[in-house]
């Protein structure tokens, strides 16, 4: 096959076979087809799309070139979370321990944050001692012993992937639902969980806005997970204000430990105890009963046990900042809004986040939210406090939230939204 032709099709609305996708992929992973074509190919994809056959005969390929794990071994089923991402969305660290409990052995490999939106080992790494990294062999030790871990994706796992991921994020080429689908499902297949349930973000914090785009992309992994036969599910999720009341890395570990304590925002609690059901169900246990599991202590058990396992200390005291900036309400009102995206910015200039790959976070940094959009404010109460190291990021990040909340005048009527929108299987 020639790159160029294969270009020119998608350029011109055809569809590629299987024999050029596959020729295609491994090409572009051995390096002989160039990140040039490759990307003018990626936005020709952006633009034209691809067919359903295409997208999963790109998943397959990408699966292809790399290694690929088998859980069989362990004796028990697995479940498996992947967000698109979003700000607060502190979900995987309950949720793993929480799921555990029931003796399901869930297999996170997660990653870092990128841009605004958070990664889940950036938040973990703010816990003394704990190490994202493990080799396959110590995974499987913790997952035939306490049976949960969260750790780095070995680059093992669909290198083709990462590559082309790289190259989409500095092309424009990121927001195109038949790579995203292929990209997530290609990493999340080859890990081998048996059941999979997705958490597709909607709104102004997710990376697609549009409700009818994540219900598309949903759809789509739905049906590739099913194709790979891997139990796969779907929740449409709300993204247009901040998960719970900690954006950063450590607040967000120390709200996950309030939830697995029993208590925690009603939104963070929420959406754990629907994730939960889902992996539940998809495993074979339609009727566990995961409310009682947060209450009685069972899931903070398991997440001390799986900590302790990847060598952190679940009663070290967390990184505090050294300084902190609160803004607060200027009038009696209601809030009414609350950005995720600009929120999640602002996170990310505090140094909660990373602008280059290699680039380190800041593990106190962040922002703790007082009150919710609903909340009746008075004058003078804190509406949120930003953390950051050095002040003078406190000003960049004020920027950013330049109308990203609003008081409005008391008694002004507020409707909530529902957090789960959707359930695609
Ligand atoms: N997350 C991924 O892993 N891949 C994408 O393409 C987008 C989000």
């Amino acid at each position: 096959f020639d790159a160029v032709d294969l270009i020119r099709t998608k350029r011109d609305r055809g569809e590629l076979t299987t024999p050029e996708i596959d020729w295609l992929v491994d090409a572009y992973t051995r390096g002989y087809v160039g990140d040039e074509q490759m990307a003018a190919m990626t936005m020709a994809i952006f633009l034209n799309g691809m067919t359903r056959r295409e997208i999963k005969d790109l998943t397959l390929a990408m699966i292809a070139s790399g290694e690929r794990m088998d859980f069989s071994g362990l004796g028990k089923p697995t479940a498996d979370k992947h967000s698109t991402g979003g700000v607060g969305d502190k979900i995987t660290l309950p949720l793993m321990p929480l799921v555990a409990s029931f003796g399901v052995a869930v297999p996170q490999l997660s990653g870092r944050g990128l841009g605004h939106t958070g990664g889940t080992l950036d938040k973990l790494e703010s816990i003394p001692g704990w190490r994202a990294n493990l080799s396959n062999e110590e995974m499987f030790a913790q997952l035939r012993g306490p049976g949960g871990v969260i750790c780095a994706a070995g680059s093992g796992l669909a290198p083709a992937d990462g590559k082309l991921y790289a190259l989409r994020d500095i092309t424009g080429t990121v927001e195109a639902i038949p790579l995203i689908a292929s990209s997530i499902m290609s990493k999340k297949i080859a890990e081998g969980t048996s059941a999979l349930v997705l958490d597709v973000k909607f709104g102004s914090g997710a990376f697609l806005k549009d409700i009818d785009k994540s219900r598309e992309l949903a759809r789509t992994m739905v049906e590739l997970g099913r194709d790979a036969g891997v139990a796969t599910s779907a929740l449409l999720t709300d993204m247009n204000v901040p998960l719970g009341l900690a954006i950063g890395n450590a607040n967000e570990v120390r709200e996950s430990v309030e939830v697995l304590a029993g208590g925690g925002p009603a939104d963070i609690v929420e959406l754990t105890v629907a994730l939960a059901r889902e992996m539940l169900a998809l495993a074979g246990q339609p009727d566990a009963d995961v409310e009682a599991a947060l209450k009685d202590g069972r899931a903070m058990d398991k997440w001390r046990e799986t900590i302790r396992a990847q060598g952190g200390d679940p009663d070290a005291a967390l990184p505090v900042a050294r300084e902190t900036h609160t803004v607060v309400a200027e009038a009696d009102g209601v809030l009414v809004e609350q950005q995720a995206l600009p929120f999640g910015i602002a996170a990310w200039r505090l140094g909660a986040g990373r602008a280059r790959k290699q680039d380190p976070v800041q593990h106190a940094a962040g922002i703790d939210l007082h009150a919710k959009p609903g909340d009746e404010v008075r004058a003078g109460q804190p509406l949120f406090t930003l953390s950051a190291d050095e002040p003078a990021r406190f000003e960049r990040a004020l920027e950013a939230l330049e109308g990203a909340y609003r008081v409005a005048p008391v008694g002004t009527p507020f409707t909530r939204t529902p957090l789960v929108a959707e359930r695609i299987a």
